[in-house]
C-alpha cells in the first residue's frame, strides 16, 4: 500500500535529483569556502575569565552531561550532515562510530529522501555501530506544508532507532536554491499538531543562519524538548546553494546574513528558559565550547570540521574531536569549573575591541 505521501505529488522530489544534490552539498563543502567570509559567531567577543590559581585538578574535570534522556561524556552532538547519496553511508557509520567510541550525540541528515525512497533509508542506519549515543534524526519543517505529519516523523525515528528528531527551518538556503520550498506559512501552528502527536523529544534547528528571539518566542510554548541555534559565523547555507547552483557566489550580502552564534545563544536562553539548547554554527575550538556553555547552551554541535575526517576513518574523526574537547577540559580547569553545571555560571568577561569603526 502506498503511504499517504506517495499521494501528493507535490511533496515528492525525484529521489535521483534528490540524492544528487546530497552529493553536490557535500562536493561544495569539501570545494569552496563556504563557511561565513565578513560575519563571525560574535564568540570572539567574550573572554573566559582565566584563574592563575583555580582550585580544580585537570585529571578530575567532568565534562559529561544528561541530554535528551542520554548520558554523553560531554556536551557535544556532532551536527545534522548527510544520508541517501554515493558517499553518506561511510560518513553517517564514520562519524557513529567516533560518537559511540567517544560517548556523544549525533544528529543525521534530512530524511526526507528516505521517507520517499526507501533504498536510501540504509545510508542513515548507524545503530549498529552505536547502540549507545543519542541519535536524533532530521526532517526539514516546511514539508509539514507539503503534505508531511506525525506518522512521518514516527517513521523517521522508528526506522534509524533514534532518540528524537531535530526539525530545520531553513528559508534563506530554500530561498537561494533552484526550485526550494518558499512556503514557510503556518508552520508554528504544524509544528505544535505534529508535537502533540509524537512521543519522542522534538527540537527546531536553523541550519547556520540562526533562530531568530521572534521565532524562538513564536516556538517556545508549542512543546518542542529543545532548540539548536545554528547560527552565523560557521557554515553558511546561502553560500552552499550558491555554489551548488552558480558554480560561485552571486549574492554575497545573502550569503553573508544571519543571527551570529553567539547572539542567537543569548536570545535562545532568554525566550525559552526552559528549552534544552543545542548551540552550533561555528563551534571551532574547545573554548568555543566553553564560551557557548557559559552564555547558556546545555550542549554544542559541529558539522562542517567532521565532514573531511568522516570521509577518511572513524579514527580521523576521533582525533578532531578528541582534540577539541581536551581544549574544553583545558579552559574548564583555567576558569576553575569542575564540572558543565559549574561551567553554565561562569560569568564571561566582554572584550572592547577599540579600533577603526
Ligand atoms: C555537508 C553538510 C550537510 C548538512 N546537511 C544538513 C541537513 O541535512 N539537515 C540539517 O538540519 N542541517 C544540515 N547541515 C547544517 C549543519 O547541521 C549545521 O547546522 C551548520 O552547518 C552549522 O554548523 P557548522 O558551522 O559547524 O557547520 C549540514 C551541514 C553540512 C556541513
Amino acid at each position: 500500500m502506498s503511504s499517504p505521501l506517495h499521494s501528493r505529488p507535490h511533496a515528492v522530489q525525484s529521489p535521483c535529483k534528490a540524492a544528487e544534490r546530497k552529493s553536490a552539498h557535500i562536493a561544495v563543502c569539501l570545494e569552496h569556502p563556504v563557511e561565513f567570509q565578513t560575519r563571525t559567531t560574535g564568540l570572539e567577543r567574550y573572554d573566559l575569565p582565566y584563574r592563575a590559581l583555580p582550585e580544580t585538578d585537570l585529571a578530575a574535570i567532568r565534562t559529561d552531561v544528561r541530554l535528551f534522556g542520554r548520558r554523553l561524556r560531554a556536551p557535544l552532538v556532532i551536527g545534522a550532515m548527510t544520508g541517501g547519496a554515493g558517499a553518506s553511508a561511510s560518513i553517517n557509520r564514520n562519524l557513529a562510530r567516533a560518537a559511540q567510541e567517544l560517548g556523544l550525540g549525533m544528529m543525521l541528515g534530512s530524511q526526507r529522501i528516505m521517507l520517499e525512497e526507501p533504498a536510501a533509508a540504509a545510508s542513515f542506519r548507524v545503530r549498529d555501530v552505536a547502540p549507545d549515543i543519542l541519535l536524533l534524526g532530521n526532517l526539514g519543517v516546511a514539508q509539514l506544508n507539503r503534505g508531511y505529519g506525525a506518522d512521518h516523523v514516527r517513521r523517521a525515528i522508528d526506522e534509524v532507532g533514534a532518540d528524537g528528531l531535530a526539525f530545520h527551518a531553513n528559508p534563506l538556503q530554500e530561498a537561494v536554491q533552484e526550485a526550494g520550498d518558499g512556503d514557510f506559512r503556518g508552520l508554528v501552528r504544524r509544528l505544535e499538531e505534529v508535537v502533540a502527536d509524537v512521543r519522542a523529544p522534538l527540537l527546531l534547528k536553523e541550519v547556520g543562519h540562526g533562530l531568530d528571539t521572534d521565532t524562538v518566542r513564536a516556538v517556545a510554548a508549542v512543546g518542542l524538548a529543545g532548540l539548536d541555534v545554528a547560527g552565523a559565523g560557521g557554515t553558511s547555507w546561502a553560500r552552499v546553494e550558491q555554489y551548488v547552483r552558480h558554480g560561485e557566489v552571486v549574492q554575497p550580502e545573502l550569503a553573508e546574513w544571519g543571527i551570529p552564534t553567539a547572539d542567537a545563544i543569548v536570545g535562545a536562553r532568554c525566550h525559552a528558559p526552559e528549552l534544552t539548547l543545542i548551540a552550533s554554527g561555528g563551534i571551532r575550538s574547545g573554548l568555543d565550547v566553553a564560551k557557548a556553555i557559559a552564555l547558556g547552551a546545555d550542549a554544542v554541535a559541529i558539522a562542517l570540521p567532521l565532514l573531511r575526517p568522516a570521509l577518511e576513518s572513524a579514527d580521523a574523526v576521533c582525533t578532531a574531536l578528541e582534540r577539541l574537547l581536551e581544549e574544553l577540559r583545558v579552559a574548564m580547569h583555567c576558569t576553575g569549573t569542575r564540572d558543565v553545571a559549574e561551567l553554565r555560571r561562569v560569568h564571561l568577561l566582554v572584550r572592547v575591541v577599540v579600533g577603526p569603526s
